[in-house]
């Protein structure tokens, strides 16, 4: 785009401020610069204009989740059949490490977090653990894919590289990046974060299916003969990755998605419940559960809406792909986003100052045609770090981790 053609556009979406240092900038940067707003999608930033709109759900029915007392009673069973496919190479293990965990405010990948207490202990090194267990089990690597963002890419491989993958084998971990979107005030302007660079974000964890076959990744996918692939957050640092066992169920119920889920520890707590919209596997947020909903029993008199997501699922590769060319949501989050002040100077906010345009991938859920949501005991498979302190935090990350005999 020539520099006429960008201001149209730009005052198309009255987003002509971008260009405040424009004069200021070197012809390499100017052209960045114009290029970067040509590749950014505006339409989005009209969203933030009708949130209410957009968060228009269909009818909300309980989806029963296969508990514990069940799991125990077939683990034997479902593990055997969870094994063989690992063992067959059908399970890949995606992580998903492109968020900015501003919440945790360190300026580093979240998973280059050391929780350790008397040693080093990285959020990363956790994760290896765990899916080396099942590494160990069943004899066989597991390819690992993770996700990053333009904004972690280079220190995660780096970091990772340096650490020799914690132990997991090199030819097995492959990284791709996630898309970009860009971030902006309450009113919908686009920040800016240097005078030639727009402020963005990573566009939420929906994409991760997209991104990893736009790198070309999904060829290995196929040709390594993956049937499944177990996603997970690089936050919860108890998590158990290709468990046999979750894997197993979900075969031997002929779900095209496994989902793990825990009871909820309050009615309140800010988990997003499993369910069926409109006939179909579904996330219902806290905050979206009316108070008929949040009373309704099952028949064994135990909370009808129950059972809260981890962000760990098991996707069918066949049903992914039929998916891809679906649309899912876009959610408008708020959260705090570094920006050039009037004086052009960067501002790096305390509070949330505007929102970040996000897919996510629980929505997926909704476009599956069946769903297998899998207790797990949260005190054993659930210790997310989203903050320093108090809840899912470090600390009571380092208290789970500990309990579950973890040396800190
Ligand atoms: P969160 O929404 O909890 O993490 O993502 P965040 O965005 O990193 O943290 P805050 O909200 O700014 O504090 C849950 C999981 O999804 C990944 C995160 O890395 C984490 O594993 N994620 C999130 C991505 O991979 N990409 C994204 O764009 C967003």
């Amino acid at each position: 785009m020539t520099l006429s053609q960008v201001k149209d556009k730009l005052e198309k979406y009255g987003q002509e401020h971008l260009l405040k240092y424009y004069d200021e900038l070197t012809a390499t940067e100017q052209e960045a610069l114009l290029a970067q707003i040509e590749a950014t999608d505006m339409d989005v930033l009209e969203a933030c204009k009708h949130r209410e709109e957009m968060t228009q759900r269909g009818e909300f029915s309980p989806l029963a989740a296969m508990q514990l007392s069940e799991i125990e009673a077939n683990r034997e069973s479902f593990t055997t059949i969870g094994l063989e496919a690992i063992r067959s190479g059908k399970v890949g293990a995606v992580l998903l490490a492109g968020g900015m965990g501003t919440r945790l405010g360190s300026d580093n990948p979240k998973g280059m977090f050391n929780v350790g207490l008397t040693r080093e202990l990285y959020i990363f090194e956790c994760i290896i653990n765990n899916l080396l267990d099942v590494v160990h089990r069943a004899d066989t690597w597991i390819h690992l894919f993770v996700m990053t963002s333009d904004k972690n890419h280079e220190s995660t491989v780096k970091f990772l590289t340096e650490h020799g993958f914690f132990g997991y084998k090199e030819d097995y971990v492959h990284f791709f990046t996630q898309e970009m979107a860009a971030a902006t005030d309450y009113q919908g302007k686009i920040y800016l974060e240097e005078k030639g660079k727009l402020s963005t974000s990573p566009n939420g964890n929906g994409g991760w299916f997209i991104s990893m076959k736009k790198s070309g990744l999904l060829e290995l996918v196929h040709r390594e003969g993956i049937q499944w692939l177990n996603v997970f957050a690089v936050d919860n640092v108890l998590q158990r990755i290709a468990d046999p066992c979750f894997v197993g169920a979900t075969i031997q119920k002929n779900c095209v998605v496994g989902a793990k889920v825990v009871r909820k520890n309050a009615p309140d707590e800010r988990v997003g419940v499993i369910c069926l919209e409109d006939g179909r596997p579904s996330i219902v947020e806290y905050y979206e559960l009316t108070e008929e909903m949040a009373a309704a029993k099952d028949e064994k008199g135990d909370p009808a809406y129950y059972f809260g997501v981890i962000l760990n699922y098991l996707f069918s590769v066949t049903e992914l792909e039929r998916i891809l060319e679906k649309s899912l949501p876009l959610h408008i989050v708020e959260k705090k986003i570094q920006y050039l002040d009037e004086a052009g100077e960067l501002i790096k906010p305390e509070a949330p100052n505007g929102y970040k345009y996000e897919n996510l991938v629980l929505d997926m859920i909704h476009q599956m045609t069946s769903c297998l949501p899998f207790e797990v005991e949260r005190e054993k498979e659930f210790a997310p770090i989203k903050n320093m302190t108090g809840v899912d935090s470090v600390e009571s990350a380092r208290v789970l981790l500990q309990k579950n005999g973890v040396n800190l």
